[in-house]
């Protein structure tokens, strides 16, 4: 019989936020204006509705970690604001930034990351109450179990006491695992023995009764030595009556390498009672990352999604940042980066756009028909007076697809106020998915019409789109280029 926890925690996230969209998009738009510092061409370009919005449609939450020092750069504010419905924070609720001497607390990071989930109506998720890393020296120090044991207690009690009834859920223990299912030797592990992980469970639910008490590792992601000896952990905390509500898989990923039992170790977790949730999403590459390395990457993430989309009990997805500028991969990693959706220029990656469509986002600014057209509706084969353009075509190609960059100028003396792109394809190409417009094809035609923001292009102003292309062979750029009807230069 599943107890009342169990039965509020396993369904999925179901609530309303189509006005909260409205004041992301708000926000948004503020940001371009913030001290005149954020160009149109550095803010966030939305093509698609929210990711939370399209995720709360399925019952998840997409959530990221939030360093709150970086919310003073618009561009990264901004997306934080629009996209997310969860937060979690990087670093500021770790021992070493709550607890670094004994008994003397400071939450100022950790309360100003409660404080953006609650003005964005985000979930706020606890990261992590114990964890051998970015752990003090005094508590390294400790030998002694009771005094260590007290320590642990204190620390639960002030860190998820404080947050009790606004955190969703607790990573409580992390990375308790060597990679060959052996426990990792921690001070936690050598001086208090295996029972510490119960013995941590068990104090969070008293300090904070109403949040999800999970554990939480990385190379945890297929079926595995380290994955099974967390899932017979989980077994054996049910049995004891421990209260685990929760696995978190880390997914710090490399791309082109999720593993092929991925899903299938997400239900087996599902499958014992307990919730699920992807919890450190990045997937990395060596820097510069090719094109054919995005394209890869944007089918990885999208991978991901999907598994969580297909497991009944996995809560969502949480991205471990936002944009390549801010990533903790090529500190640690030499020559990889480039892991999470967005650019250190915060333009949209592929695989923003893959968790887009994995998600079912809807596209924004789609034209509506016009119901009364006033001009005929046949081509016009002289183009919009004064729609005078210019196309640069780029092509990086591997050796099944491509990655298409295209460039329109307007080279004439009038504004658009919106624009649609044609060129015919190369026999073999077909289109895969695109960005920055609405793309489509029709047999060799292949069409962009602008997004909701970026229609308007003043004299000698540029939009830049992309796509990605399978090709049998032939690579070269589609030919015949027009917009809005008239052939460009
Ligand atoms: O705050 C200090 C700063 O005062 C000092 O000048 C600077 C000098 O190096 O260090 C700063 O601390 C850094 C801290 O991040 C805050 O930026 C640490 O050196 C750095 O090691 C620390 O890295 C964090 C790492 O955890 C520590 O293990 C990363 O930002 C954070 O993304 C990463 O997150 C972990 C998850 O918590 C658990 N799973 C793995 C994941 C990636 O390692």
């Amino acid at each position: 019989m599943r107890t009342e926890f169990e039965i509020d925690y396993h369904s999925r996230r179901g609530r309303s936020v189509a006005a909260l969209a409205t004041t992301a998009l708000v926000a948004v738009a503020g940001a371009a204006l913030v001290g005149g510092a954020l160009t149109p061409a550095q803010a966030a370009e939305p093509t698609f509705e929210p990711w939370r919005d399209a995720a709360d449609d399925h019952g998840i939450t997409v959530g990221f970690a939030l360093s709150p020092g970086h919310l003073s750069d618009p561009g990264y504010r901004a997306i934080a604001e629009r996209e997310f419905s969860l937060v979690v924070a990087e670093n500021a609720m770790k021992w070493d930034a709550t607890e670094p001497t004994r008994g003397s607390f400071s939450f100022g990071q950790a309360d100003q990351v409660a404080a953006f989930a609650t003005a964005n109506d985000a979930d706020l998720y606890g990261h992590t109450l114990v964890w051998h890393s970015q752990l003090p020296g005094w508590v390294e120090s400790l030998t002694a179990p009771a005094d260590l044991r007290d320590a642990m207690y204190d620390h639960i009690d002030a860190v998820a006491g404080r947050y009790a009834g606004d955190v969703v859920a607790w990573d409580v223990v992390n990375e308790l695992w060597n990679d060959d299912g052996t426990r990792r030797p921690s001070v936690f592990q050598r001086v208090l023995g295996d029972g510490y992980v119960a013995d941590a469970l068990r104090r969070a639910r008293q300090a904070d009764p109403s949040a999800k008490l999970c554990l939480n590792d990385y190379n945890t992601d297929g079926v595995n030595a380290k994955s099974t000896a967390m899932y017979d952990l989980v077994v054996s905390l049910k049995a004891q009556g421990a209260p685990i509500d929760c696995v978190g898989f880390q997914s710090h990923l490399i791309v082109g390498q999720v593993p092929s039992t991925y899903r299938q170790n997400l239900q087996r977790f599902a499958d014992l009672g307990v919730d699920v949730r992807i919890t450190e999403l990045d997937i990395r590459t060596t820097v510069p990352a090719s094109a054919s390395a995005l394209a890869q990457q944007a089918r990885d993430y999208r991978t991901v999604v999907e598994a969580c989309l297909a497991v009944a009990r996995c809560d969502g997805v949480t991205v471990w940042g936002i944009d390549d500028g801010h990533s903790w991969v090529p500190g640690v990693f030499s020559g990889q980066g480039a892991a999470l959706p967005w650019d250190a220029q915060y333009q949209a990656k592929p695989a923003y756009t893959a968790v887009a469509e994995a998600l079912g986002a809807a596209v924004e600014g789609s034209p509506s028909p016009d119901p009364t057209p006033t001009t005929s509706p046949s081509p016009d084969p002289t183009g919009e007076p004064g729609t005078t353009c210019s196309v640069t075509w780029g092509v990086n190609a591997w050796n099944s697809g491509y990655t298409g960059s295209v460039t329109i100028r307007n080279t004439g003396g009038t504004p658009w106020t919106s624009w649609t792109l044609r060129a015919t394809l190369p026999g073999g190409q077909s289109l895969q998915q695109g960005w920055s417009a609405q793309w489509a094809q029709s047999g060799s035609v292949l069409t962009a019409t602008n997004a909701a923001w970026n229609g308007s292009v003043p004299p000698g102003g540029t939009v830049q789109v992309g796509y990605n292309a399978g090709h049998s062979g032939d690579t070269s750029a589609p030919s015949g280029v027009t917009v809005n009807g008239t052939t460009c230069g």
